[in-house]
Protein backbone atom coordinates (compact mmCIF):
# COMPACT_ATOMS: atom_id res chain seq x y z
CA UNK A 1 0.00 0.00 0.00
CA UNK A 2 1.86 3.58 -0.89
CA UNK A 3 1.98 5.43 1.93
CA UNK A 4 2.35 9.26 1.57
CA UNK A 5 2.33 12.22 3.46
CA UNK A 6 0.68 14.76 3.72
CA UNK A 7 2.70 18.44 4.27
CA UNK A 8 -0.58 20.01 5.22
CA UNK A 9 -0.83 17.71 8.26
CA UNK A 10 -3.90 15.88 9.44
CA UNK A 11 -7.27 15.09 11.54
CA UNK A 12 -6.77 13.83 15.16
CA UNK A 13 -8.58 11.28 14.49
CA UNK A 14 -11.90 9.95 13.07
CA UNK A 15 -14.15 11.94 14.96
CA UNK A 16 -12.64 15.51 14.08
CA UNK A 17 -13.06 14.11 10.14
CA UNK A 18 -16.31 13.52 10.46
CA UNK A 19 -17.07 17.12 12.40
CA UNK A 20 -14.93 19.05 9.67
CA UNK A 21 -16.62 17.38 6.61
CA UNK A 22 -20.39 17.78 8.14
CA UNK A 23 -19.31 21.58 9.31
CA UNK A 24 -18.44 21.68 5.52
CA UNK A 25 -21.61 19.76 4.83
CA UNK A 26 -24.00 21.75 6.94
CA UNK A 27 -24.42 25.25 5.91
CA UNK A 28 -26.34 27.66 3.86
CA UNK A 29 -27.46 24.96 1.97
CA UNK A 30 -29.23 23.03 4.44
CA UNK A 31 -30.34 26.30 6.26
CA UNK A 32 -30.99 29.01 3.90
CA UNK A 33 -31.36 27.30 0.16
CA UNK A 34 -33.01 23.85 1.07
CA UNK A 35 -36.25 24.82 2.41
CA UNK A 36 -36.66 27.80 0.13
CA UNK A 37 -36.20 25.66 -3.23
CA UNK A 38 -38.24 23.03 -1.37
CA UNK A 39 -40.92 25.60 -1.35
CA UNK A 40 -40.79 26.66 -5.02
CA UNK A 41 -40.40 23.10 -6.15
CA UNK A 42 -43.70 22.22 -4.57
CA UNK A 43 -42.33 20.39 -1.39
CA UNK A 44 -42.85 16.83 -0.48
CA UNK A 45 -42.21 15.88 -4.23
CA UNK A 46 -38.88 17.49 -4.78
CA UNK A 47 -37.83 16.39 -0.98
CA UNK A 48 -38.25 13.02 -1.82
CA UNK A 49 -36.14 13.11 -5.31
CA UNK A 50 -33.91 14.90 -3.13
CA UNK A 51 -33.20 12.27 -0.91
CA UNK A 52 -33.18 9.10 -3.33
CA UNK A 53 -30.12 11.40 -5.01
CA UNK A 54 -28.31 11.71 -1.77
CA UNK A 55 -28.60 7.69 -0.94
CA UNK A 56 -27.88 6.59 -4.61
CA UNK A 57 -25.67 9.22 -6.12
CA UNK A 58 -24.20 11.44 -3.09
CA UNK A 59 -22.85 8.95 -0.49
CA UNK A 60 -20.83 6.84 -3.15
CA UNK A 61 -19.61 9.73 -4.99
CA UNK A 62 -18.75 11.84 -1.81
CA UNK A 63 -16.94 8.10 -0.71
CA UNK A 64 -15.45 8.19 -4.11
CA UNK A 65 -13.79 12.00 -3.17
CA UNK A 66 -12.76 10.89 0.17
CA UNK A 67 -10.89 7.80 -1.09
CA UNK A 68 -8.80 9.54 -4.22
CA UNK A 69 -8.23 12.34 -1.73
CA UNK A 70 -6.75 10.14 0.80
CA UNK A 71 -4.79 7.87 -1.51
CA UNK A 72 -3.29 11.39 -3.08
CA UNK A 73 -2.66 13.06 0.05
CA UNK A 74 -2.80 16.49 -1.56
CA UNK A 75 -4.91 19.45 -2.96
CA UNK A 76 -7.58 17.91 -5.33
CA UNK A 77 -5.78 19.06 -7.91
CA UNK A 78 -2.30 17.16 -7.47
CA UNK A 79 -3.92 14.39 -5.80
CA UNK A 80 -6.19 13.83 -8.91
CA UNK A 81 -2.96 13.54 -10.86
CA UNK A 82 -0.79 11.53 -8.34
CA UNK A 83 -3.77 8.43 -8.39
CA UNK A 84 -3.87 9.23 -11.78
CA UNK A 85 -0.23 8.16 -12.65
CA UNK A 86 0.06 5.60 -9.82
CA UNK A 87 -2.98 4.00 -12.34
CA UNK A 88 -1.21 4.65 -15.37
CA UNK A 89 -3.17 7.04 -16.81
CA UNK A 90 -2.68 10.92 -18.19
CA UNK A 91 -2.08 13.51 -15.73
CA UNK A 92 -4.05 15.54 -17.18
CA UNK A 93 -7.39 14.04 -14.81
CA UNK A 94 -5.57 17.10 -12.84
CA UNK A 95 -8.05 18.82 -14.79
CA UNK A 96 -10.71 17.95 -12.64
CA UNK A 97 -9.40 19.37 -9.73
CA UNK A 98 -8.72 23.01 -11.68
CA UNK A 99 -12.66 22.89 -12.83
CA UNK A 100 -13.37 22.56 -9.05
CA UNK A 101 -10.93 24.99 -7.85
CA UNK A 102 -12.48 27.81 -9.86
CA UNK A 103 -15.78 26.44 -9.17
CA UNK A 104 -14.96 26.63 -5.35
CA UNK A 105 -14.31 30.75 -5.91
CA UNK A 106 -17.79 30.73 -7.86
CA UNK A 107 -19.75 29.39 -4.95
CA UNK A 108 -17.81 31.33 -2.27
CA UNK A 109 -18.52 34.49 -4.18
CA UNK A 110 -22.22 34.19 -3.59
CA UNK A 111 -22.07 32.22 -0.46
CA UNK A 112 -20.09 35.24 0.95
CA UNK A 113 -23.02 37.48 -0.07
CA UNK A 114 -25.67 35.66 1.69
CA UNK A 115 -23.24 35.08 4.78
CA UNK A 116 -23.02 38.96 4.87
CA UNK A 117 -27.09 39.24 5.36
CA UNK A 118 -26.77 36.38 8.15
CA UNK A 119 -24.50 38.92 9.57
CA UNK A 120 -26.50 41.73 9.04
CA UNK A 121 -29.12 39.75 10.98
CA UNK A 122 -27.14 38.61 13.80
CA UNK A 123 -26.44 42.51 14.40
CA UNK A 124 -30.18 43.17 13.84
CA UNK A 125 -31.43 40.26 16.23
CA UNK A 126 -29.26 41.88 18.98
CA UNK A 127 -30.55 45.26 18.25
CA UNK A 128 -34.07 44.76 18.26
CA UNK A 129 -34.90 46.24 14.95
CA UNK A 130 -37.21 43.44 14.40
CA UNK A 131 -39.41 43.31 17.76
CA UNK A 132 -43.02 43.00 16.42
CA UNK A 133 -42.89 43.82 12.53
CA UNK A 134 -45.05 42.51 10.20
CA UNK A 135 -44.58 40.61 7.31
CA UNK A 136 -44.71 43.96 5.03
CA UNK A 137 -41.84 45.13 7.20
CA UNK A 138 -39.59 42.72 7.42
CA UNK A 139 -39.87 42.39 3.38
CA UNK A 140 -39.07 46.10 3.61
CA UNK A 141 -36.35 45.93 5.50
CA UNK A 142 -34.43 42.69 3.93
CA UNK A 143 -35.36 44.70 0.41
CA UNK A 144 -33.22 47.90 2.04
CA UNK A 145 -30.57 45.63 3.02
CA UNK A 146 -30.06 44.04 -0.69
CA UNK A 147 -30.69 47.72 -2.28
CA UNK A 148 -27.64 49.11 0.34
CA UNK A 149 -24.01 48.24 -1.49
CA UNK A 150 -22.21 49.78 1.13
CA UNK A 151 -24.01 47.72 3.97
CA UNK A 152 -23.41 44.55 2.17
CA UNK A 153 -19.56 45.35 1.19
CA UNK A 154 -18.82 45.54 4.90
CA UNK A 155 -20.89 42.50 5.48
CA UNK A 156 -18.97 40.61 3.15
CA UNK A 157 -15.85 42.01 3.66
CA UNK A 158 -16.36 40.78 7.74
CA UNK A 159 -17.19 37.33 6.24
CA UNK A 160 -14.16 36.89 3.54
CA UNK A 161 -11.80 38.00 6.67
CA UNK A 162 -13.43 35.68 9.32
CA UNK A 163 -12.95 32.33 6.75
CA UNK A 164 -9.14 33.04 5.35
CA UNK A 165 -8.52 33.57 9.18
CA UNK A 166 -9.36 30.12 10.21
CA UNK A 167 -8.00 28.76 6.63
CA UNK A 168 -4.67 30.94 7.00
CA UNK A 169 -3.98 29.20 10.37
CA UNK A 170 -3.79 25.50 8.49
CA UNK A 171 -5.25 22.15 8.69
CA UNK A 172 -4.29 21.18 12.75
CA UNK A 173 -4.16 25.00 13.98
CA UNK A 174 -7.07 26.54 11.88
CA UNK A 175 -9.44 24.09 10.23
CA UNK A 176 -9.34 21.87 13.52
CA UNK A 177 -9.34 24.11 16.13
CA UNK A 178 -12.58 25.81 14.35
CA UNK A 179 -14.29 22.44 13.99
CA UNK A 180 -13.51 21.54 18.31
CA UNK A 181 -14.99 24.89 19.08
CA UNK A 182 -17.95 25.38 15.99
CA UNK A 183 -19.14 22.17 15.52
CA UNK A 184 -20.57 21.43 19.03
CA UNK A 185 -22.07 25.12 19.43
CA UNK A 186 -24.02 24.20 16.50
CA UNK A 187 -25.60 21.00 17.58
CA UNK A 188 -26.69 22.62 20.79
CA UNK A 189 -28.00 25.85 19.33
CA UNK A 190 -29.99 23.47 17.19
CA UNK A 191 -31.13 21.26 19.39
CA UNK A 192 -32.31 24.09 21.55
CA UNK A 193 -34.00 25.88 18.64
CA UNK A 194 -35.94 23.25 17.48
CA UNK A 195 -37.78 22.48 20.77
CA UNK A 196 -38.43 26.09 20.51
CA UNK A 197 -39.61 26.03 16.91
CA UNK A 198 -41.89 22.39 18.20
CA UNK A 199 -43.71 24.78 21.03
CA UNK A 200 -44.64 27.58 19.09
CA UNK A 201 -45.26 27.20 14.83
CA UNK A 202 -47.98 25.11 13.50
CA UNK A 203 -46.55 22.35 13.16
CA UNK A 204 -48.07 19.71 11.49
CA UNK A 205 -48.71 22.05 7.99
CA UNK A 206 -45.27 21.89 8.03
CA UNK A 207 -45.04 18.61 7.57
CA UNK A 208 -47.09 18.35 5.53
CA UNK A 209 -45.93 20.55 2.91
CA UNK A 210 -42.61 18.67 3.39
CA UNK A 211 -43.47 15.36 3.26
CA UNK A 212 -47.06 14.96 0.95
CA UNK A 213 -45.81 13.44 -1.90
CA UNK A 214 -47.65 14.61 -5.31
CA UNK A 215 -45.52 13.55 -7.98
CA UNK A 216 -47.77 15.78 -10.49
CA UNK A 217 -45.75 18.53 -8.92
CA UNK A 218 -42.83 17.43 -10.12
CA UNK A 219 -41.17 19.24 -12.84
CA UNK A 220 -37.85 18.22 -14.95
CA UNK A 221 -36.66 21.33 -13.79
CA UNK A 222 -37.25 20.38 -10.26
CA UNK A 223 -35.72 17.16 -10.78
CA UNK A 224 -32.30 19.21 -12.00
CA UNK A 225 -32.52 21.14 -9.08
CA UNK A 226 -32.95 18.45 -6.56
CA UNK A 227 -29.51 16.85 -8.55
CA UNK A 228 -27.74 20.08 -8.40
CA UNK A 229 -28.83 20.76 -4.55
CA UNK A 230 -27.79 17.12 -3.48
CA UNK A 231 -24.26 17.80 -4.47
CA UNK A 232 -24.39 21.53 -3.35
CA UNK A 233 -25.43 20.25 0.40
CA UNK A 234 -22.83 17.13 0.61
CA UNK A 235 -19.90 19.95 -0.62
CA UNK A 236 -19.25 17.83 -4.08
CA UNK A 237 -18.22 18.26 -6.73
CA UNK A 238 -15.29 20.27 -6.24
CA UNK A 239 -12.66 18.88 -4.35
CA UNK A 240 -13.36 20.42 -0.79
CA UNK A 241 -14.60 16.63 0.65
CA UNK A 242 -11.38 15.51 -1.70
CA UNK A 243 -9.32 17.93 0.59
CA UNK A 244 -10.71 17.06 3.65
CA UNK A 245 -10.02 13.07 3.02
CA UNK A 246 -6.40 13.88 1.93
CA UNK A 247 -6.37 15.31 5.51
CA UNK A 248 -8.02 11.56 7.28
CA UNK A 249 -6.02 8.72 9.12
CA UNK A 250 -5.24 5.89 6.92
CA UNK A 251 -6.80 3.54 9.72
CA UNK A 252 -10.71 5.12 9.58
CA UNK A 253 -13.55 3.33 7.64
CA UNK A 254 -14.43 5.57 4.80
CA UNK A 255 -17.80 4.15 4.30
CA UNK A 256 -18.73 4.39 7.90
CA UNK A 257 -17.71 8.33 8.16
CA UNK A 258 -19.40 9.10 5.08
CA UNK A 259 -22.93 7.92 5.89
CA UNK A 260 -22.36 9.66 9.17
CA UNK A 261 -21.90 13.18 7.57
CA UNK A 262 -24.60 12.15 4.97
CA UNK A 263 -27.21 11.52 7.91
CA UNK A 264 -26.12 14.61 9.71
CA UNK A 265 -26.89 16.90 6.65
CA UNK A 266 -29.72 15.15 5.71
CA UNK A 267 -30.99 15.69 9.62
CA UNK A 268 -29.93 19.52 9.82
CA UNK A 269 -32.20 20.28 6.53
CA UNK A 270 -35.08 18.67 7.05
CA UNK A 271 -35.20 20.37 10.76
CA UNK A 272 -34.20 23.20 9.16
CA UNK A 273 -37.76 22.93 7.12
CA UNK A 274 -39.43 21.92 10.20
CA UNK A 275 -38.95 24.99 11.96
CA UNK A 276 -39.13 27.24 8.91
CA UNK A 277 -42.30 25.82 7.30
CA UNK A 278 -44.45 25.91 10.20
CA UNK A 279 -43.63 29.31 10.76
CA UNK A 280 -44.59 29.95 6.90
CA UNK A 281 -48.04 28.54 7.41
CA UNK A 282 -49.12 30.25 10.37
CA UNK A 283 -48.11 33.55 9.26
CA UNK A 284 -49.45 33.10 5.92
CA UNK A 285 -46.62 33.60 3.90
CA UNK A 286 -45.58 32.11 0.67
CA UNK A 287 -43.65 29.21 0.95
CA UNK A 288 -42.05 29.84 -2.59
CA UNK A 289 -40.66 33.16 -1.48
CA UNK A 290 -37.87 32.41 -2.88
CA UNK A 291 -34.00 33.43 -1.38
CA UNK A 292 -35.82 36.37 0.81
CA UNK A 293 -37.78 33.11 2.74
CA UNK A 294 -35.40 32.99 5.70
CA UNK A 295 -34.66 36.38 6.11
CA UNK A 296 -38.71 37.89 5.98
CA UNK A 297 -40.81 34.89 6.97
CA UNK A 298 -38.25 34.31 10.54
CA UNK A 299 -37.93 37.82 11.63
CA UNK A 300 -41.30 38.28 11.47
CA UNK A 301 -42.41 35.26 13.57
CA UNK A 302 -39.12 36.08 16.26
CA UNK A 303 -40.19 39.10 16.17
CA UNK A 304 -43.67 37.97 17.63
CA UNK A 305 -42.74 35.58 20.09
CA UNK A 306 -42.12 35.34 23.40
CA UNK A 307 -38.01 35.24 24.15
CA UNK A 308 -38.29 35.74 20.16
CA UNK A 309 -35.27 38.35 20.77
CA UNK A 310 -33.21 35.87 21.68
CA UNK A 311 -33.81 32.54 20.02
CA UNK A 312 -34.18 35.34 16.81
CA UNK A 313 -30.16 35.98 17.84
CA UNK A 314 -29.39 32.52 18.85
CA UNK A 315 -30.57 31.28 15.55
CA UNK A 316 -28.81 33.75 12.72
CA UNK A 317 -25.53 33.09 15.11
CA UNK A 318 -26.29 29.50 14.11
CA UNK A 319 -26.45 29.74 10.21
CA UNK A 320 -23.50 32.25 10.87
CA UNK A 321 -21.54 29.64 12.29
CA UNK A 322 -22.82 26.95 9.82
CA UNK A 323 -21.66 29.32 6.84
CA UNK A 324 -18.67 30.09 8.19
CA UNK A 325 -17.42 26.10 8.53
CA UNK A 326 -18.25 25.25 5.02
CA UNK A 327 -16.85 28.75 3.89
CA UNK A 328 -13.29 27.15 4.49
CA UNK A 329 -13.53 24.21 2.83
CA UNK A 330 -14.32 26.35 -0.86
CA UNK A 331 -10.79 28.17 -0.25
CA UNK A 332 -8.79 24.71 1.05
CA UNK A 333 -8.62 23.00 -2.21
CA UNK A 334 -6.78 25.96 -3.57
CA UNK A 335 -4.82 27.04 -0.95
CA UNK A 336 -3.66 23.90 -0.05
CA UNK A 337 -2.54 23.98 -4.29
CA UNK A 338 -0.89 27.04 -4.06
CA UNK A 339 1.02 25.98 -1.11
CA UNK A 340 2.24 22.90 -2.69
CA UNK A 341 2.62 24.56 -5.65
CA UNK A 342 4.75 27.77 -5.01
CA UNK A 343 6.15 26.43 -1.44
CA UNK A 344 4.54 29.79 -0.37
CA UNK A 345 3.33 29.62 3.59
CA UNK A 346 -0.57 30.16 4.11
CA UNK A 347 -0.54 33.65 5.32
CA UNK A 348 0.37 35.38 1.40
CA UNK A 349 -1.62 32.60 0.02
CA UNK A 350 -4.71 33.71 1.75
CA UNK A 351 -4.41 37.29 2.02
CA UNK A 352 -3.75 36.80 -2.23
CA UNK A 353 -6.64 34.07 -2.62
CA UNK A 354 -8.91 36.35 -0.29
CA UNK A 355 -8.56 39.62 -2.04
CA UNK A 356 -9.70 37.72 -5.60
CA UNK A 357 -12.17 35.92 -3.89
CA UNK A 358 -13.63 39.41 -2.19
CA UNK A 359 -13.58 40.66 -5.79
CA UNK A 360 -15.70 38.17 -7.33
CA UNK A 361 -17.74 38.89 -4.30
CA UNK A 362 -18.17 42.24 -5.22
CA UNK A 363 -19.90 41.73 -8.77
CA UNK A 364 -22.25 39.10 -7.05
CA UNK A 365 -23.62 41.41 -4.72
CA UNK A 366 -24.31 44.15 -7.13
CA UNK A 367 -26.87 41.96 -8.12
CA UNK A 368 -29.50 43.47 -5.40
CA UNK A 369 -28.56 46.99 -7.09
CA UNK A 370 -25.82 48.70 -9.26
CA UNK A 371 -25.85 46.05 -11.16
CA UNK A 372 -29.34 44.59 -11.31
CA UNK A 373 -29.16 44.95 -15.06
CA UNK A 374 -26.31 43.09 -15.68
CA UNK A 375 -28.06 39.72 -17.48
CA UNK A 376 -26.72 36.27 -18.25
CA UNK A 377 -28.85 34.04 -19.77
CA UNK A 378 -31.53 35.68 -18.74
CA UNK A 379 -30.59 35.22 -14.86
CA UNK A 380 -28.62 38.30 -12.73
CA UNK A 381 -25.50 37.83 -11.60
CA UNK A 382 -25.95 36.06 -8.20
CA UNK A 383 -28.49 33.84 -10.02
CA UNK A 384 -25.89 33.02 -12.75
CA UNK A 385 -23.35 31.92 -10.23
CA UNK A 386 -25.81 29.89 -8.03
CA UNK A 387 -26.98 28.32 -11.34
CA UNK A 388 -24.22 27.36 -12.70
CA UNK A 389 -22.46 26.13 -10.04
CA UNK A 390 -24.83 24.06 -8.38
CA UNK A 391 -26.92 22.84 -11.28
CA UNK A 392 -23.67 22.61 -14.10
CA UNK A 393 -20.37 22.32 -12.62
CA UNK A 394 -21.19 20.34 -9.45
CA UNK A 395 -23.11 17.61 -10.95
CA UNK A 396 -20.02 17.51 -13.42
CA UNK A 397 -17.48 17.61 -11.33
CA UNK A 398 -19.42 14.39 -10.01
CA UNK A 399 -19.67 12.92 -13.13
CA UNK A 400 -16.26 12.98 -13.25
CA UNK A 401 -14.98 11.57 -10.50
CA UNK A 402 -17.47 9.01 -10.35
CA UNK A 403 -16.02 7.91 -13.89
CA UNK A 404 -12.31 8.25 -12.37
CA UNK A 405 -12.99 5.95 -9.21
CA UNK A 406 -14.90 3.41 -11.17
CA UNK A 407 -13.58 2.81 -14.59
CA UNK A 408 -10.02 4.27 -14.81
CA UNK A 409 -8.56 3.99 -11.22
CA UNK A 410 -6.79 0.50 -10.54
CA UNK A 411 -9.57 -1.74 -8.64
CA UNK A 412 -6.77 -2.68 -5.85
CA UNK A 413 -5.96 1.07 -4.89
CA UNK A 414 -10.49 1.63 -4.18
CA UNK A 415 -10.56 -1.84 -2.87
CA UNK A 416 -7.28 -0.66 -0.52
CA UNK A 417 -8.49 2.23 0.69
CA UNK A 418 -12.09 1.16 1.07
CA UNK A 419 -11.01 -2.04 2.96
CA UNK A 420 -14.58 -3.22 2.83
CA UNK A 421 -15.13 -6.24 4.65
CA UNK A 422 -17.89 -7.90 2.77
CA UNK A 423 -17.96 -8.01 -0.52
CA UNK A 424 -21.37 -7.52 -1.45
CA UNK A 425 -21.08 -3.63 -0.07
CA UNK A 426 -18.05 -2.86 -1.76
CA UNK A 427 -19.78 -4.57 -5.27
CA UNK A 428 -23.18 -2.44 -4.09
CA UNK A 429 -21.00 0.65 -4.15
CA UNK A 430 -18.67 -0.27 -7.02
CA UNK A 431 -21.89 -0.46 -9.04
CA UNK A 432 -23.23 3.05 -8.28
CA UNK A 433 -20.20 4.46 -9.09
CA UNK A 434 -19.62 3.04 -12.32
CA UNK A 435 -23.48 3.15 -13.76
CA UNK A 436 -26.00 4.66 -11.22
CA UNK A 437 -24.30 8.16 -10.30
CA UNK A 438 -22.93 8.66 -13.83
CA UNK A 439 -25.98 7.29 -15.42
CA UNK A 440 -27.96 9.53 -13.51
CA UNK A 441 -26.55 12.55 -14.03
CA UNK A 442 -25.73 12.45 -17.48
CA UNK A 443 -29.45 11.44 -18.36
CA UNK A 444 -30.65 14.25 -16.37
CA UNK A 445 -28.67 16.82 -18.19
CA UNK A 446 -29.42 15.19 -21.28
CA UNK A 447 -33.19 15.23 -20.76
CA UNK A 448 -33.34 19.02 -18.98
CA UNK A 449 -31.55 20.22 -22.52
CA UNK A 450 -33.84 18.28 -25.09
CA UNK A 451 -37.04 20.26 -22.95
CA UNK A 452 -35.36 23.35 -22.67
CA UNK A 453 -34.76 22.76 -26.51
CA UNK A 454 -37.92 21.35 -27.61
N1 LIG B 1 -22.30 22.31 1.57
C1 LIG B 1 -22.34 23.68 1.91
C2 LIG B 1 -23.78 24.08 2.19
O1 LIG B 1 -24.67 23.30 2.08
C3 LIG B 1 -21.73 24.57 0.88
C4 LIG B 1 -20.40 24.11 0.45
C5 LIG B 1 -19.26 24.10 1.17
C6 LIG B 1 -20.09 23.53 -0.77
N2 LIG B 1 -18.26 23.54 0.45
C7 LIG B 1 -18.74 23.18 -0.74
C8 LIG B 1 -20.86 23.27 -1.88
C9 LIG B 1 -18.16 22.55 -1.83
C10 LIG B 1 -20.26 22.66 -2.98
C11 LIG B 1 -18.94 22.29 -2.94
O2 LIG B 1 -24.03 25.20 2.51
Amino acid sequence: MKDRQNIHGSWANRWIFILAATGSAVGLGNIWKFPYIAGENGGGAFVLVYLAFILAVGVPIMMAEVLVGRRGRQSPINSMREVAIESEHSPKWALVGWVGALAGFLIFSFYSVVAGWVLAYVAGMANGDFLDIGSEQAGKAFNDLLADPQALVIWHTVFVILVMTVVMGGVNKGLERATRIMMPALFVLLTVLLGYSMTTGSFGAGVDFLFHFDPSELSWDAVLVALGHSFFTLSLGMGAIMAYGSYMPKDASIGGTVLTIAALDTLVALIAGLAIFPIVFANSLDPGAGPGLMFITLPVAFGQMPGGQIFGFLFFVLVALAAWSSAISLMEPAVAWMVERFGLGRGPVCTLLGIVVWMLGLAALSSFNVGSDVALFGMNIFDFLDFITANVMLPLGGLFVAFFTGWVLKQKITEDELDIKEARIYMAWSFSIRYIAPIAVAAIFILNLIEKLG
